[in-house]
């Protein structure tokens, strides 16, 4: 259960290839592109095989190839409507092989990460989910602006029966990089596998060469436990389900790299040499980022390569955790870069360049994230969900919303249905205009946010490290009519 002990084990870490269900490795993605992606990406094919440390290329010592990072499968739009995207997921029990070792998970159509969906703005999507697990399950759209009863919660809804099928429904407003899990003994089922991204394009932003998603979770030492991770304890990523593998970037084109931060309580603080960040969850920037920051459990965010940085690159997890004891742990790598040595291609971004809403300086609702980081016991407003007071607020006004960690832990702060606004991180505004879903509450600080309650609904506000949501900090801000 330590976090730093888990950490220094890492280093002498076998290979580990996570490979799902048939055995057959997810397929590189059929972008449209023709591109080759990283289907024939092997240990030897990056040319650099000693940037490692070890001498073998594979960072384990014992001369196996490192397996190339694939992209999962894109989901089958089942409509032929141009503006209808239907999807089938089969929900369902499924073996996952992670550190060599066989273990009891679930997937999505026997995929983990599950299938891709890709969409644009405007359209319908429209996601049969086929229950066939033990239990209830259900799909959250995270960090979607769906109808209420389309958000996948069990807040006052039911939620799938095992045997069952559901119809999710509803239009996409919202460009960016998302992802879809369940919302139903959500630690645990996301835990072991349920997640998938879903891409919402919008045709006025710049088409890139090679649009590819990294799902990124964090696995524990022990496969066999049966809840991996659960307790932050994880801190093994792997990269849509290969730990330390080889990315093969087949040419110089220009390329759109999102990353979801699946992991039940990882943080997430990447280092790619030659990239810059260009979007978050809710889609482009104001203004593209150099630094990138720590990817909280639950966000998204989108690389641009910029730099040839040598045909060969190590991308990187530095050591990053929610209790802020980061200074001793080494930096795990997360997979290596091969390319041509020719400076990609970029793409022409429209940064709004969008300033702040000036922080109004009163405040309509204060959450105070308070906790037991021994216990695993979490509250906001001293309440522990489902024991909640709920706040309500007017359709169509506009809310500041004060959010103060007075816990030993940060915490990845989201709100479903809405989108919010930083106004302002301990007082200080933030450079442009930030519009986020979830956003990390480092300890001791307050974050302001301006949000426009422009969807009814119950919806879910919860810390996005998945114990803590289940150990009470969680609750749910009404919007009405
Ligand atoms: Cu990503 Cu309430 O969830
Ligand atoms: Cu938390």
């Amino acid at each position: 259960m330590n976090w730093r002990a888990r950490f220094s084990e890492m280093v002498s870490a076998v290979l580990i290839a996570l490979l799902v269900g048939c055995g057959e490795a997810p397929a590189a993605s059929d972008d449209g592109g023709g591109d080759a992606t990283t289907a024939d990406a092997s240990g030897d094919g990056d040319g650099d095989g000693d940037g490692d440390g070890d001498g073998d290329g594979d960072g384990d010592g014992d001369g196996e190839p490192r397996p190339a990072v694939p992209q999962p499968p894109d989901a089958e739009d089942l409509d032929p409507a141009p503006n209808v995207v239907e999807v089938a997921l089969v929900a369902a029990p499924a073996t996952l092989t992670i550190h060599g070792e066989s273990v009891d998970g679930y997937a999505y159509n026997g995929s983990t990460p599950g299938p891709t969906i890709r969409a644009k703005v405007g359209d319908t999507l429209r996601v049969q989910v086929t229950n066939d697990l033990e239990v209830p399950t259900t799909i959250h759209w995270h960090g979607l602006k769906t109808p209420w009863n389309m958000d996948g919660v069990t807040w006052k809804q039911s939620p799938i029966d095992p045997g069952a099928t559901f119809e999710y429904t509803f239009t996409l407003s919202q460009a960016g990089t998302f992802w879809y899990h369940p919302h139903f003994d959500t630690a645990r089922q996301v835990d072991l596998g349920l997640y998938g991204a879903l891409i919402v394009e919008d045709p006025a932003e710049p088409a890139v060469d090679h649009d590819w998603v990294f799902v990124m979770d964090s696995w524990a030492e022990d496969a066999n436990e049966p809840q991996h991770g659960l307790h932050g304890s994880d801190m093994r990523w792997t990269v849509n389900g290969v730990e330390d593998g080889v990315l093969e970037i087949p040419d110089a084109g220009s390329t759109r790299m999102r990353f979801v931060n699946v992991a039940n309580a990882g943080y997430l603080e990447l280092d790619w040499p030659g990239t810059r960040q260009v979007a978050a969850g809710q889609g482009v920037l104001a203004a593209p980022k150099d630094a990138l920051e720590v990817l909280v459990p639950g966000d998204r965010l989108d690389l641009e390569r910029f730099d040839a940085a040598g045909g060969s690159v190590d991308v990187t997890a530095v050591a990053s955790s929610p209790y802020g004891q980061t200074e001793v742990e080494p930096a795990q790598r997360l997979m290596t870069v091969a390319s041509p040595p020719t400076a990609p291609a970029t793409s022409a971004w429209a940064f709004s360049g969008a300033t702040p809403t000036p922080d109004p300086l009163y405040t309509d609702i204060v959450y105070s994230l308070q906790g037991d980081v021994s216990t695993d016991t979490w509250a906001i407003n001293g309440e522990q969900f489902p024991d909640i007071t709920p706040y309500a607020v007017p359709m169509s006004t506009w809310q500041v919303i004060e959010v103060r960690n007075i816990s030993f832990s940060a915490h990845p702060f989201h709100m479903h249905g809405l989108v919010m606004e930083v106004l302002s991180v301990d007082g200080e505004p933030p450079a442009v205009q930030t519009m986020v879903d979830t956003f990390n509450v480092g300890i001791a600080q307050t974050v302001r946010f301006g949000v426009l309650a422009d969807n009814e609904g119950e919806w879910m506000t919860h810390c996005h490290i998945l114990p803590h949501a289940e150990g009470g900090m969680m609750t749910v801000l009404v919007v009405a009519p």
